[in-house]
């Protein structure tokens, strides 16, 4: 590269045009899933607290909202559930409900926007009166005990209609016993999307909040999901779940580790996404509410980082608002 001033880098930044002409990344709707919360009350919608704009959707709201998505064009749903305290249990068999609260609310998007995805964590945690993603025993949580539990929840989402399984409980093996147990029932179809690189992270505040969950927790997650100084483990874990059969995997949460995301979508070439998880969503609109920041403009902000960082697509709370924004 020639120096200056025969180059001059802000020669392409003086016009919209040339701007638009040499841009890098882009990010369209096609990039965003929506992370919404169902809930099993009677009201029909409720607020989320700790993040402002977000609704906990009973079944009719949610019918609405996946209408709403299929016409923004949104690819797909992400399924979180906000339960009835009374149906908890220590071993949160609720989870395997065919007729619980998930299940129909997959059949409830299916039916309201066949052609929106249907993605479903597959993980604990809103069913037990604990709060973790597993089977808890003496102050911890068996892991194989806990994939045993998880390929009976994935069974009963699959069985519902969910088009992607998507564990989140960061046990180890489950990739490759849900596969198998998929792949036994007739679900040769079904996807997975690995939480692959999740990380033990305080941005999930909100979230427990808004399924219900961090009111119960006892302790805390950080023997079964990973440390947050850590990078190489996070390509180990990406490598086994790729291996064990995994379609897609993801990183969480987002934007503090988008050099995750960039080392997982470099290393193995595969669709990574990436969660902008409940925490950032409520810095962002916590500053926004207080004129700090511009909410819109950071959310679109946040939102190209991960597609700059390699993701092929983004999980947030904020799709809706950015695909109206990108719709013009
Ligand atoms: C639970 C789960 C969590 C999130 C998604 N699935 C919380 C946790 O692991 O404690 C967090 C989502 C968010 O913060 O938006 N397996």
């Amino acid at each position: 590269m020639s120096a200056f001033p025969a180059t001059r880098m802000r020669r392409l930044r003086q016009a919209d045009w040339s701007r638009r002409l040499v841009r890098e990344n882009t990010l369209t709707v096609d990039d965003l899933v929506w992370a919404v919360v169902v809930s099993d009350s009677a009201d029909p919608t409720e607020p989320v607290a700790a993040m402002p704009g977000v609704e906990r959707l009973g079944l009719k709201a949610m019918a609405d909202a996946a209408r709403r998505a299929e016409a923004l064009g949104i690819p797909a749903m992400a399924v979180f559930p906000h339960i009835d305290p009374a149906r908890k249990d220590e071993e949160g068999k609720e989870a395997f409900n065919r007729d619980g609260l998930v299940p129909n609310a997959i059949r409830t998007i299916k039916d309201a926007a066949p052609n929106v995805g249907v993605i479903c964590d597959v993980a604990l945690d809103p069913f037990t009166t604990h709060g973790h993603d597993g089977v808890l025993k003496d102050r911890m949580i068996l892991n194989d005990e806990t994939v045993t539990s998880l390929i009976r929840q994935s069974l009963v989402q699959a069985e519902a209609g969910c088009d992607v399984i998507a564990p989140s409980d960061m046990m180890d093996g489950r990739i490759g016993a849900i596969r198998d147990a998929l792949e036994d029932s007739g679900f040769s179809n079904t996807m997975i999307l690995s939480y692959a690189a999740k990380y033990a992270s305080g941005f999930y505040g909100p979230y427990r909040e808004a399924i219900g969950s961090g009111a119960v927790l006892q302790g805390d997650k950080k023997t079964y999901q990973m440390d947050p100084a850590n990078t190489e483990e996070a390509l180990r874990e990406v490598a086994l779940d790729l291996d064990e059969g995994a379609d897609m995997v993801m990183v969480k949460p987002g934007l503090p580790y988008l050099d995750i995301v960039r080392r997982v979508s470099e290393t193995f070439g595969v669709p990574t996404l990436a969660f902008q998880v409940s925490g950032e969503y409520a810095m962002i609109e916590a500053a926004a509410a207080n004129g700090w920041i511009d909410g819109d403009r950071v959310m679109m902000e946040s939102l190209m980082a991960f597609k700059r960082a390699g993701a092929a697509g983004i999980l947030t709370y904020f799709a809706p608002r950015a695909a109206e924004a990108l719709n013009g």
